[in-house]
């Protein structure tokens, strides 16, 4: 198993008939207060626009159950900046409320991971707008936000949520309703425009132009957008190919030989985020190569064959899988189809076997770099007061996983 999970129960408490949403109908009159009151309006209504699509529904009324979640929630000014004071009424809503919502408790002042390591939680953002395996949804990247003024890095609550090209920031402190940690934020997650892309589309945001026009021009657009389903792309950087064009005979390869270089920066198959790599994992390529992992003195690295690079920035969630990228092109032609073949059909049954555990988040606690946290219950006392709800005092299992990661020395 890839993922470091862990289990611990929640106590629900007793006293549960003290709480005022005793009903549905109680539970999300209070909701509408809750975020009208903390200046969330936009919010509530994009809820009450999303309850009259298909999709929506489904998603609305898992608040109200003995889960826990966190909502990262866009500010009113937020949902007006980014065009959507009128949000649509159908599917693309829901995909954008979705992955706002984690279903685990992210308190923002202790569980975020400090800037160079991520806290990686899973949304509520599913198949079909996401192709990962196994029905996974879609990871949502936290780290704590630096001030910009002083550069201090100290968690004084304030999140950063990353994505390709944009940030969102939290702005103002987390309150809690019931079973929901609400944490407002300077806007909605471009969701419409980015997540829906694949890694090929956000290359481009990212400025990986290079990659792109040797993954064209080697006719492997479509292997990697639609037969890449949930994949990890290992993204080379510009100039990464330009070293590499000077330094080996890179560029007079043949195409089958630049295809098979590019394939062997792909994991088909398995999503693997940072937090799920350890030191000396082994993973086999879309070549059908070793692609080994490793950290050293807090950078991380990865080889295929004797070429090593160094992840210069890691979890980029896309629509069929997640980038890192590094600053060097491995030039390693060699390929085996076979073994290639055999690494995707047993990471496909992995995942799918991971299904179960899935309702996953990290949460942060971060020490040395290039440590994976062991999952802390970090529902402190009063966290679990604050949760104790409705029904029936059973005690509600929650699964973690422990998500956090060094990044390489730059950033880009
Ligand atoms: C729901 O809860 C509210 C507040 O406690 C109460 O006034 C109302 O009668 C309840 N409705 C139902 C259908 O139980
Ligand atoms: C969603 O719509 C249903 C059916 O119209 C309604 O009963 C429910 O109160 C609505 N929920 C919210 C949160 O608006
Ligand atoms: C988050 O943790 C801080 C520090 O322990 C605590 O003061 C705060 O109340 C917690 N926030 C929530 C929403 O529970
Ligand atoms: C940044 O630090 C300055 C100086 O300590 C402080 O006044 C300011 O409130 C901080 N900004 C944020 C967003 O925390
Ligand atoms: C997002 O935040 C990171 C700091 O964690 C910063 O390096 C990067 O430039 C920011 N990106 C944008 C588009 O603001
Ligand atoms: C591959 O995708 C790129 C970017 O979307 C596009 O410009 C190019 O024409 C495509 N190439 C082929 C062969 O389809
Ligand atoms: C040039 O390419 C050939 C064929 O792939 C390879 O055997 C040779 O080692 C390469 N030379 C250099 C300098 O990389
Ligand atoms: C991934 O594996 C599937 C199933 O074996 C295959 O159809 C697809 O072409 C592979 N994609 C890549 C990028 O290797």
């Amino acid at each position: 198993m890839l993922r470091n999970t862990s289990l611990f129960a929640a106590l629900i408490g007793i006293g549960v008939s003290a709480l005022p949403a005793d009903n549905a109908t109680a539970y999300f009159n209070g909701l509408q207060s809750s975020l009208i009151n903390n200046g969330l309006s936009g919010l509530w209504n994009a809820i009450v626009v999303a309850n009259h699509t298909d999709s929506g529904p489904g998603l609305i009324n898992k608040l109200y159950s003995d889960d826990r979640f966190t909502i990262y929630a866009p500010l009113n000014s937020a949902w007006d900046n980014s065009g959507l004071s009128q949000p649509p009424a159908n599917g693309d809503l829901v995909s954008l409320l979705s992955y706002h919502i984690v279903k685990a408790t992210l308190n923002s002042s202790t569980d975020i991971a400090p800037i160079r390591h991520h806290t990686i939680a899973f949304t509520e953002l599913r198949s079909p707008t996401v192709d990962l395996p196994g029905d996974q949804t879609q990871v949502i990247v936290l780290e704590t936000a630096v001030n910009s003024t002083t550069g201090d890095n100290a968690n004084n609550g304030d999140v950063l949520v990353r994505g390709d090209s944009w940030n969102a920031t939290s702005l103002g402190d987390q309150f809690v309703y019931e079973n929901l940690f609400i944490q407002p934020i300077d806007k909605p997650s471009p969701l419409l425009k980015t997540l829906a892309q694949s890694g090929l589309a956000i290359s481009a945001n990212l400025g990986a132009t290079s990659a792109l026009s040797t993954i064209s021009s080697t006719g492997l657009n479509e292997t990697l957008s639609q037969d890449c389903y949930g994949c990890t792309f290992f993204i080379p950087v510009n100039s990464a190919f330009a070293a590499a064009s000077a330094s080996t005979n890179y560029s007079s390869l043949l195409q089958d030989d630049q295809r098979n270089i590019l394939l062997n920066h792909v994991l088909n198959g398995s999503t693997v985020y940072s937090p799920d790599m350890s030191s000396g994992n082994a993973y086999i390529t879309s070549a059908g190569m070793p692609l080994v992992y490793l950290t050293n003195e807090g950078k991380s690295f990865i080889s295929v064959g004797k070429f090593r690079a160094s992840i210069l920035r890691s979890d980029i969630p896309v629509s069929n899988g997640v980038v890192h990228l590094i600053d060097t092109l491995m030039v390693v032609p060699q390929n085996n189809h076979q073994k290639a073949d055999d690494a995707a059909s047993s990471a496909s049954s992995e995942a799918h076997a991971r299904t179960t555990t899935t309702n996953v988040v990290g949460i942060g606690g971060i020490t040395a770099p290039a440590t994976r946290t062991s999952s802390a219950a970090t529902s402190t006392p009063t966290q679990s007061q604050s949760f104790a709800k409705k029904s029936n005092g059973i005690n509600a299992i929650w699964k973690m996983a422990m998500v956090t990661f060094v990044l390489g020395e730059l950033w880009i």
